[in-house]
Parts: structure tokens; sequence; C-alpha cells
């Protein structure tokens, strides 16, 4: 039978040994022998001199923090995501994480200000972020940018994610373990959706349905030949 991942080692590398040594690149000079060493400023002068190993795209590599949120600037989606942060925070940082990577445009943060930023592997830097003491003041600046909110969970009377055709600028909003989407939030979305499930447990954990959502509006919206 054909493997399926074609050519492969016999032995691969685990998870805690990908990118070991491997990550980034090395100093400009050793990186580009005998190429003048960039003097513009979006370059970081300190990563072209002891190279750039932060988890970036190669287009990115040696440029300055503000050099590269411009140009994802440019390349933004009128797609915001919203969670809800008044009791559990632990999934924000993922949600921020695939955020950053579909370039969305801003991640709101409803409720407590403060949120564990592990998760999200330093990529918040990257991802404007915007805070909303609730969920009213969320719909109201949604509504005044013409942004149209869904709210994404799993409650009775809610339209399935797999068929539902979402608005082209639209804000995702999310809830958190245990009581879900608020119902202010439902009140205030378009439309609330669910993603289908077909086993024992009640929900899944609201940065994967994140994941999963922000995808959906991917595949109907964004232009796929700007993907890296
Ligand atoms: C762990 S769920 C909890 C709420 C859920 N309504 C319940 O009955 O337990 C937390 C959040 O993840 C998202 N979520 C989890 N599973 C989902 C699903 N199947 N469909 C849509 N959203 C989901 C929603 O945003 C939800 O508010």
């Amino acid at each position: 039978m054909t493997d399926p991942r074609g050519e492969h080692d016999a032995d691969p590398p685990g998870p805690t040994e990908w990118g070991a040594g491997r990550v980034g690149v090395g100093p400009w000079p050793e990186e580009h022998p005998g190429e003048p060493t960039p003097d513009d400023p979006r370059f970081d002068q300190e990563l072209l001199a002891e190279g750039d190993r932060r988890n970036v795209v190669d287009a990115y590599r040696y440029l300055t923090r503000d050099a590269i949120v411009a140009d994802i600037d440019t390349r933004r989606h009128p797609l915001h995501v919203a969670i809800e942060n008044f009791e559990n925070d632990a999934n924000i940082g993922t949600v921020v994480r695939t955020a950053n990577a579909f370039a969305v445009d801003t991640v709101h943060i409803v409720g407590r200000r403060r949120w564990n930023r592990r998760g999200a592997m330093v990529t918040d830097r990257y991802q404007h972020l915007l805070h909303h003491p609730d969920v009213d003041t969320l719909l109201k600046w949604a509504a005044e940018r013409d942004i149209t909110v869904v709210a994404v969970d799993n409650t009775p009377g809610s339209v399935p994610l797999e068929t539902a055709r979402l608005p082209e600028r639209c804000l995702l909003l999310f809830g958190q373990e245990g009581p879900g989407v608020t119902e202010a939030a439902r009140r205030g979305a378009v439309m609330t959706c669910s993603i289908a499930q077909f086993g024992s447990t009640r929900s899944i954990n609201a940065g994967v349905a994140a994941g999963i959502a922000m995808h959906r509006w991917v595949t109907q919206h964004a232009d796929l030949r700007r993907a890296w």
C-alpha cells in the first residue's frame, strides 16, 4: 500500500525535536554572504547582526515588529473575533494565535481586561487587541462600523456553521467554558452558529471552536492566492 505521507524518514523527530536549532535564520552575513546588510529602517539591526529566531514567516525575517504589523495591516481581513472573559481566560491565547494566523483585523476581549498570554505564543505582539467592559459596548462598537455580529455556540435554535453564509464584515463572538455565550451576546447577534458534533461531549474547547469558525469565514471570503 502507498504510504499516504509520501517519502518520509523511518524514524522522524518527535514534537520536542521539531525545529531544534533550525527555527529562523542566523546573522545576515552568514545567510547572505557577499550581500550588503540592509540599511532600510524596516530592518532590525540587532536581528541582522545576531540572527532572527522568532516564530514568524520567512517574508518577515529580520524586520522590526512595527514593520511586520504594518505589513499585516495591509493584508488584514474584515473579520473580527470577540471572546467573553468574565470567568475563565484559558482559551484566549489560542484564539489570539489563530486570529493572527488568519490576519484577523482585531481580537476583542469582553469583560475582564486581564488574560493569560501564554497560549498566544507572542503572537499578541502582532495582533490588534481591543478591550470592552461588557457585551453592550462591543455591540455598539460593531454597529457603528457596520460590522455584523455572529455568535458561535451550540444553543437551541442555532444555525449550522457548516451551511451558514457568514457576512464578509463579520465579528464572530465566542463564549467561555461553562456558561457559553451570554444571553446579551446572543440577543445582539444576527444569528448564532453551531459546529456539528457527533460524540459524547456537550461542547468543544472554545479555542478550537474559534479556529473552526474563523476558518469557515476564510473558506468563504479570503483570497487564497494571498496566503503564504
Ligand atoms: C465549552 S463551550 C460551553 C458552552 C456550551 N453551550 C455548553 O452547553 O456547555 C464554550 C464556548 O466554546 C464555543 N463552542 C464550543 N463548542 C461549540 C459548538 N459545538 N458549536 C459552536 N460553538 C461551540 C462557544 O463559543 C462556547 O460558548
